[in-house]
């Protein structure tokens, strides 16, 4: 029994390799397969088809093409199984699960004999939870999406998730749209199978994931139900034998300069906030560390090109009419390190070559003509977030840019839950709302409760927009004034957790300040009687490793033990 490849790749252990591989062989031959079959190169396939996951609905088709690509070039194809996560269907939150996930993946590819794996991926956590396996793993790999849901309509205009979901529900809660109107949008809001339509964390992270290297280009905004997605599949899966056959690592193409690249591509986006957790969760399983304040100064001069909501008008099927995230590297491609290597073998540079200029400049404007002059994102620093915070300041309200307000603060999502819209609350439209204890240990998992709602007696006098500011995230399709991932958080013993109401708060997005406008005795006092720190001897499996274990949002909430040493910081 020969030992060279296929099966034989990194043999199960029982002390007798010859015995391994034969008892290996005896169990995949009960599905079918020849000799032949079985002596060719393995690529593995993540499956994470669930029925709780519309946003992956499509995976098992986009499985079968990825086969028949393999097939095509003399590969063999076996699907299996991971863990798959849904938004809105992973209590408490699917960032508590996206390590699990990580976790589950990277065993589940060391576990198994593949000389590569094609990773399908799609909504919001489980891309970030791959490119992080993966570069742990260390094997070939390339990334796949599902693509994006097409929009809906409803009474004549167009509708998608998840943006126009928060739209038609704040009009609800206005009094501006009735019973009757909010059961018909419920219906069109997500039409097709497939990944939010919007601009939200998993469009942006199928864009990054392009933008490094690790997905093949024009593979970002094909819609998940057209025969531009199958084919991209088709060929994901020829890429993965070649890949696997010039052992094209993870760590050859997720460099420094691709990191960069991708943190470009998310400020010229407009993209979701959340992507600056993922990219520091996966630069670190590199040993990359995430270095905020120079991911700041890439943003003051990379402008917001993309005109998609929340950050603009459209959705995501457009861009992929507007050619797709070409038509974004192209403008800015002084911006981006284009000799970078990509997963097809050609540079990023040369990707950008072999597509057509200029399509739409509806969808992806000209460099002088921007969305928003800077980066979608800023970092903000301060007494109040001494380790920092982030604000889209694309997606914020321009007056409340700069802005010092009473702090009205709520201790925990119950307490906001209870008390957001009783008639009695204290608060005025230029106070800021104040959110405690959504942190990585906070809820725990770092729920996107950090879009605050408008208190409904303010709501329904119009108010659209206040200060908001907390420890936890906000989902990729929100917009407003919202200062998030504020660090270190209020349970781990940040700062704050000191702010109680009536104190003044300022906003300084220009200056990227934060500030706590309470003098340090007082806020020293306050910490003496802080409660102590949560106990998590009583939290038992998964949530005690979580407890344990999970960092702040700057290290991209990654376990601890699964990050190496670091040996230097992105972007330079
Ligand atoms: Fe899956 Fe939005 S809920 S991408
Ligand atoms: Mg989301």
């Amino acid at each position: 029994m020969t030992n060279k490849k296929g099966m034989s790749t990194r043999l199960t252990n029982y002390g007798d390799e010859g015995f391994s591989l034969f008892l290996r062989k005896a169990f995949i031959k009960g599905m079918g397969y020849t000799d032949d079959a079985l002596s060719r190169p393995v690529i593995g396939i993540a499956n994470t088809f669930s029925g709780y996951n519309a946003c992956h609905g499509n995976v098992n088709d986009l499985v079968e093409s990825v086969k028949r690509g393999v097939m095509l070039a003399g590969g063999l194809p076996v699907d299996f199984p991971t863990i798959s996560l849904h938004e809105s269907f992973a209590h408490p939150t699917s960032m508590y699960l996206r390590n699990l996930m990580a976790l589950d993946t990277e065993e589940m590819i060391r576990a198994q004999p593949m000389d590569a794996v094609v990773l399908i991926g799609g909504c919001d956590k489980t891309v970030p939870a791959q490119l992080m396996a993966a570069a742990s793993a260390g094997i070939p790999a390339i990334q796949l999406v599902t693509g994006p849901m097409l929009v809906g309509s409803h009474r004549g205009t167009r509708v998608g998730a998840c943006t126009d979901c928060r739209r038609f529900w704040a009009a609800y809660r206005a009094g501006e749209v009735d019973d009757q109107e909010i059961i018909e949008v419920n219906d069109q809001l997500v039409p097709t199978v497939g990944t939010c339509s919007v601009m939200g964390t998993a469009s942006t992270m199928a864009c990054l994931a392009e933008a490094m290297g690790m997905m093949l280009p024009g593979s970002a905004a094909a819609p998940a139900v057209t025969a531009d997605r199958r084919r991209i599949a088709e060929l994901t899966g020829t890429e993965a034998v070649r890949i696997a056959a010039e052992k094209v690592t993870p760590a050859l193409i997720m460099t420094p300069q691709a990191f960069e690249n991708a943190m470009r591509v998310l400020l010229a986006l407009g993209g979701s906030t959340n992507a600056v957790v993922h990219l520091a969760a996966i630069a670190g399983r590199l040993g990359f560390d995430l270095d905020l304040e120079a991911f700041d100064r890439l943003g003051r001069d990379t402008p917001v090109l993309v005109d998609l909501k929340p950050s603009g008008q459209h959705y995501m099927e457009d861009l992929h009419r507007a050619g797709g995230l070409a038509a974004l590297l192209r403008p800015i491609r002084h911006l981006l390190h284009e000799d970078a290597m990509t997963i097809n073998g050609r540079t990023l540079g040369e990707n950008i070559d072999a597509t057509p200029e200029i399509i739409d400049q509806q969808v992806v404007r000209p460099h002088d003509n921007p969305i928003y002059p800077q980066g979608g994102i800023a970092v903000l620093r301060g007494n109040l977030a001494p380790n920092g915070a982030i604000i889209k300041q694309s997606a914020a309200h321009p007056e409340l840019m700069q802005h010092t307000g009473r702090a009205v603060v709520f201790s925990s999502m119950d307490d906001l839950a209870n008390r957001i819209d009783d008639p009695e609350l204290d608060v005025a439209p230029d106070d800021v709302l104040v959110l405690q204890n959504i942190g990585p240990k906070g809820a725990p998992g770092m729920p996107e409760a950090g879009y605050l709602p408008i208190p409904k007696k303010l709501a329904s006098r119009g108010v659209k927009d206040m200060v908001r500011i907390s420890d936890g995230r906000m989902s990729g399709t929100a917009a407003g004034t919202v200062v998030l991932h504020v660090s270190p958080e209020a349970a781990a013993g940040g700062p704050l957790a000191l702010v109680r109401n009536g104190d003044l708060i300022r906003l300084d997005t220009r200056a990227r300040e934060l500030t706590l406008l309470v003098d340090d005795a007082e806020l020293e006092r306050r910490r003496q009687s802080l409660s102590p720190a949560l106990v998590t001897q009583e939290a038992l499996g998964y949530r005690r490793l979580f407890l344990e274990e999970i960092l702040q949002a700057e290290e991209g909430c990654d376990f601890r033990f699964s990050r190496p040493p670091m040996t230097q910081s992105v972007p330079r």
